[in-house]
Parts: structure tokens; sequence; C-alpha cells
């Protein structure tokens, strides 16, 4: 029997992204697959329940929970949520697995299959569906442009009568794919931009963009592309010298974080009081507490009429259309090769993706990468 699928409307306080989209809900149908969809839950992505031709609108989440085989979801499963699932179904979904222990017992009590977005391997074959990136590009994006919004300069040079206006100096700290994504934005604006990681390779990939890579002297590379954790004489080394950079900057992007745990603190206070007046730091590392210790998550700061340091949360949920379009593609590529041409699923447990990926199955925890971060 073919399976269904079901996608629910998102409960988490401003989330505006959906699990699907309308060319996904097709493919999925073309599979034989039956889409079910929660009354109006893509309106906040914009998609109307008219745009989803053959999917099943369900009026309750109840009534769609109640019969589903696998469910997609952006935000992690809450309890009660869980509570409406039918005991071995599957779920795909964000699970912020270090924090939500609660719900990961939960599942491992239902037998519930969780596929946890976080665990897509960082490998070539698993791009497309790495909801990780997807969603970094679109807050490196969206960064840039609340930076220019909040910004009292220009970004571009401009040569106007009234003079010539001089571009604006923009800082990128930690230059993963939010990192590279805001680099190309803030370039494409027309500002001078500057980036540090702590990683070695990110100097090629600034350069290639056109940035310009500040070299602190301290080189951090860890295990599997993630950066490790610095030592204390290492990170003196790391501030003196950026400390340098974030003087002469106007705007600040920081990005840099390390999975699962808190993002370090890289911009002090001191160095915020020596910045340009008028300077703009947005910190997009807020969700693991931020890379500035003045950054308050979800707030915007003026700091002494002097420095405004932005904490937005949740970054890729302001681009709806995008952040949907790209992340149901993730799921999509995750799942589909195990769909079947009858509909139904069937998962393949050698495949590397898939046995990375699964947090819970059969009543227990599967991941070993979990078992990491919630040691
Ligand atoms: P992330 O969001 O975990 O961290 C952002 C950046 O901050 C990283 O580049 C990290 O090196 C840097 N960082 C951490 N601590 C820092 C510090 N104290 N000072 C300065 N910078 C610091 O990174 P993201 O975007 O998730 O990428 C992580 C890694 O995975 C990268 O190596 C990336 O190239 C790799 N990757 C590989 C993919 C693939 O091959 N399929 C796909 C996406 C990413």
């Amino acid at each position: 029997m073919s399976i269904r699928l079901a996608v629910p409307n998102e409960i988490f306080p401003g989330e505006r992204r959906i699990a699907l989209e309308p060319g996904i809900a097709k493919r999925l149908i073309e599979t034989g697959v039956e889409v079910c969809m929660e009354k109006g839950a893509a309106l906040s992505a914009h998609f109307p329940d008219d745009a989803f031709e053959g999917v099943k609108i369900i009026d309750s989440a109840a009534e769609l929970y109640k019969d589903a085989d696998v469910i997609f979801k952006v935000q992690p499963p809450t309890l009660d949520e869980l509570a409406l699932m039918k005991s071995g179904a599957l779920i795909a979904s964000f699970m912020a697995p270090h924090k939500n222990q609660h719900a990961i017992q939960k599942m491992c009590e239902k037998n519930i299959t969780s596929m946890a977005m976080e665990l897509v391997p960082r490998i070539t074959r698993a791009q497309s569906m790495d909801a990780l990136s997807s969603q970094a590009t679109i807050a490196g994006y969206k960064g840039v442009l609340m930076a220019a919004d909040l910004a009292s300069v220009f970004f571009p040079m401009l040569t106007t009568a009234a003079g010539t206006i001089r571009p604006a100096r923009v800082l990128i700290i930690g230059v993963g794919v939010a990192g590279l994504q805001a680099i190309a934005t803030a370039k494409r604006l027309g500002a001078i931009v500057e980036a540090y990681d702590v990683r070695s390779a990110t100097r090629e990939q600034v350069e290639s963009l056109g940035g310009k890579f500040v070299d602190t002297g301290v080189s951090a590379d860890g295990e599997g592309g993630y950066a490790r954790e610095l030592t204390d004489e290492e990170k003196q080394q790391q501030q003196d010298v950026l400390a340098k950079h974030i003087a002469m900057a106007d705007v600040v992007i920081s990005t840099a974080a390390i999975p699962g745990r808190p993002s370090p603190k890289i911009i002090s206070k001191a160095m915020v009081a020596d910045m340009k007046v008028g300077a703009v730091i947005i910190d997009l590392a807020s969700e693991g507490g931020g890379n500035c210790e003045l950054t308050q998550p979800g707030e915007t700061i003026d700091y002494e009429g002097r420095v405004t340091i932005h904490g937005p949360l949740n970054v890729a949920s302001q681009t709806p259309v995008h952040a949907s379009e790209m992340y149901a593609r993730n799921l999509f590529n995750l799942l589909s090769p195990f769909i079947t041409e009858n509909g139904e699923l069937e998962l393949d447990w050698d495949d590397e993706v898939l046995a990375n990926t699964v947090l819970t199955h059969d009543g227990e925890i599967k991941s070993e990468r979990y078992r990491e971060v919630a040691k």
C-alpha cells in the first residue's frame, strides 16, 4: 500500500517556513505517495492551499497526524505533536538533538523513526539533501541585507555631484556556508569585504569571492571539516588581530558556530567600544548565544548610541518562499530514493546518508553523532 505523507502547520512562534511546496508535492504524488497537508499550513510561506494540486487538505493537526506514515516538518516535533503521531511513523525534520532529549525519548517510546536534518552528512553525494546548507545560504544573504538596512553608510562607492562616497568596510567572521554567501552578497552590494575563519582552507574560498582574508596566525581545522574549539592562547592571538579589523569595519557579520555547542565569544565588549560610531554587528550565531559578548538573541541593541548589535533568530524563516522551496527539495532528495514504484517506503540501512541521518529507530537512538553531542 502506498504511504500517506503529511505536512502539518508549523506551530513554533515566528516560523514561516513549511516543509512542502507545490512543485515538490507534485513530484511526490508522481511517485505514488498520497500527500496530505494541514489546512492553511503553507500560507505563512505565501502558498495558498489551492496551489497544491492533488494534495489532500486536512482540517486539523490531530486528523492529519492520525494516519500519517511519513511526516515532513521544519521545526522539531513537540511532545504534543508526537502524542498525535501513530506508533511506527517516520518523521523527517530539524531535531535540535542536543536540546530535545524529552522528544527523543518519546520517539523511542512510540517506535518513531526520526531523521534529523542536522545529521545529514556533509559529503558530496548528500549536498542536495543538506538543509543546514540551504538554510544557512539564506541566512548569509539576509544577514547582509539586514546590515545594509541598519547601517548608517552606503555599501557601494558612489561618485555623485555631492562628492564621492567611500564604500563600506564589511568584516565577515566565520566562513562556512552562511559566511560565504554573506561575502558574495556584500561584494554584490559594492562593499570592501574582509573575512576570517579559523579553518585555513577558507582563505582560498574568501579570495575566490573577491574578499580579503584576515590572517590571525591561528588555524583550528577540526574533524569532518568543522572547526575545533580553540585553546586560551590561540583565542588571545585571534582576538588581538581581529580587534584591529573590527575597529576599522562599518559592518561586522558573524556566523561562527560549533555544532551542538554554544557559539564562541569572539567580539568582546572592549572591541565593540572601539568600533566606529554608527557601526553595525549582525550576529548570525545568535541561535547558539551569539559571537559577540553583548548580543542578546532575538534583540537589537543600541550600545551607548555608538554601535547597533542585532541578534536575529531563525533568519531563514524571513525568506519563507525560497527557504521552503529549498528545504522541501532537501527532504524530497533525502527520502525519494527509498520510495518504491508502488509508493511504498523501503529504507536501505546500508545507505550511508540514511544511516547517518536516522536519529531514532526501533525504539533506540541510532545516531553516533547524537551520542557525542548529548554527552
Ligand atoms: P558552521 O555554521 O558550523 O560554522 C560557521 C563557520 O564558523 C565555520 O566555517 C567554522 O569554521 C567557523 N568558526 C567556528 N569557530 C570559529 C572561531 N572561533 N573563529 C572563527 N570562525 C569560527 O559551518 P557550516 O556552514 O555548517 O560548514 C561547516 C563545514 O562543513 C565547512 O567546512 C563546510 O565547508 C563544510 N560543508 C561541506 C559540505 C559538503 O561537502 N557536502 C556542505 C556544507 C558544508
